[in-house]
């Protein structure tokens, strides 16, 4: 007998207002033709006065509690992959707590910026594998119109506001690829390249800080890294691009996604896009989309799915589960 973290359920949650790349053609030097060319973004939303990071892991997490058909007792820890948590601290996922109502088990935050599910995702595998839980709510949740500055074209356009949340349980299995749950995990991350994507606040300035990349040399990084993980990940579970069903890769540029694809030998008919309605959503862009991917009717049981993500740090990793 082999443990393994299954998915249970998986919901999300994307604030109600909506932003065409046109609206920018106001205020910057852009064009939707560009945004749309360059990113493969259409569009965006962007938090409402009433939305916070914690308000939307929570209303995610209860969708998946629903998806799942169980409810706040069964869960015994929360982890919630963010960089834009609403205070320095307590921690988003202590806040969530409060918000379900849940009032045992453990909450805590990583914090891997766009690569933050994937992380988060390895953890919960791992508290599940070890023993420290057996039901771990794993939520993505992010609010970067926060830290955009609407001055730089050259990343507020890229960026978007939501969340999405899996809730994973203990099962055994046979210890086989063909078992459900998660199969493999790896992850990475290289901090001399730390100035290419990062945030210019914190406790050293005082301020919260405005999020800063060097957008072309992140790309440059990106489809090697994210098709090299993902490899490592299908090589320790045991299978091959043939055996894949669905790619859900991190969204925050259609060339990427398509350039990691076609390393992966994973035609795109597999693999699973909202980049255009969600833009980079950073570590709550892959649970979105796994959640958009079930309600389109492209994820279902027993289907092979691989997820990818690359961001600040940079960090990068990949998770090879069984649906
Ligand atoms: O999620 C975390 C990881 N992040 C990423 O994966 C993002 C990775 N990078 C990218 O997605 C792409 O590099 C971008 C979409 C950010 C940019 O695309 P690019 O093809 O790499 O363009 P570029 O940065 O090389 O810029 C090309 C030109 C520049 O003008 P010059 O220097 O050639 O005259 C930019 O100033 O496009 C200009 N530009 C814009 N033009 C119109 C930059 N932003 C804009 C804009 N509208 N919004």
């Amino acid at each position: 007998m082999t443990l393994r973290a299954v998915v249970r359920g998986v919901g999300h949650f994307l604030p109600a207002r909506v932003v065409e790349n046109a609206e920018f053609e106001a205020s910057l030097d852009t064009t939707d033709e560009w945004i749309k060319s360059r990113s493969g973004i259409e569009r965006r939303h962007f938090a409402t006065e009433s939305d916070t990071t914690s308000s939307m892991a929570t209303a995610a997490a209860q969708a998946a509690l629903k998806d799942a058909g169980m409810d706040v007792d069964d869960i015994d820890a929360i982890v919630v992959a963010t960089s834009t948590a609403d205070l320095t601290f307590p921690s988003a996922a202590t806040m969530v707590q409060a918000q379900l109502g849940m009032e045992r088990g453990f909450a805590f935050d990583v914090q891997a910026v766009c690569a933050g599910f994937v992380y988060a995702l390895s953890n919960a595998n791992a508290l599940i594998l070890s023993g420290q839980a057996e039901r771990v709510m794993v939520i993505g949740a992010e609010t970067f119109s926060k830290i955009m500055d609407w001055t730089d074209r050259s990343t507020c356009v890229l960026f978007g506001d939501g969340a999405g949340a899996v809730f994973l349980e203990a099962q055994d299995g046979a210890g086989t690829s063909a078992d459900r749950g998660i199969l493999a995990t790896d992850l990475n991350s290289d901090g001399r390249h730390r100035d290419l994507l990062y945030v210019d606040g914190g406790v050293s300035t005082g301020t919260s800080g405005y999020l800063r990349m060097q957008g072309n040399q992140v790309f440059r990084h990106a489809v090697e890294k994210l098709a090299s993980t993902a490899h490592t990940a299908m090589d320790r579970a045991g299978v091959t691009a043939d055996d894949v069903t669905w790619v859900v890769p991190h969204q925050a540029n259609i060339r990427i996604i398509q350039g990691t694809a076609k390393k992966m030998n994973v035609p795109m008919e597999r693999v699973v896009v909202t980049v255009q309605d969600h833009g980079n959503t950073s570590a709550a862009s892959i649970p979105l989309a796994l959640s958009t991917a079930r309600a389109r009717g492209q994820i279902k049981d027993g289907d092979l799915v691989v997820t990818e993500a690359i961001g600040g740090g940079l960090a990068w990793g990949s998770v090879v589960l069984r649906w």
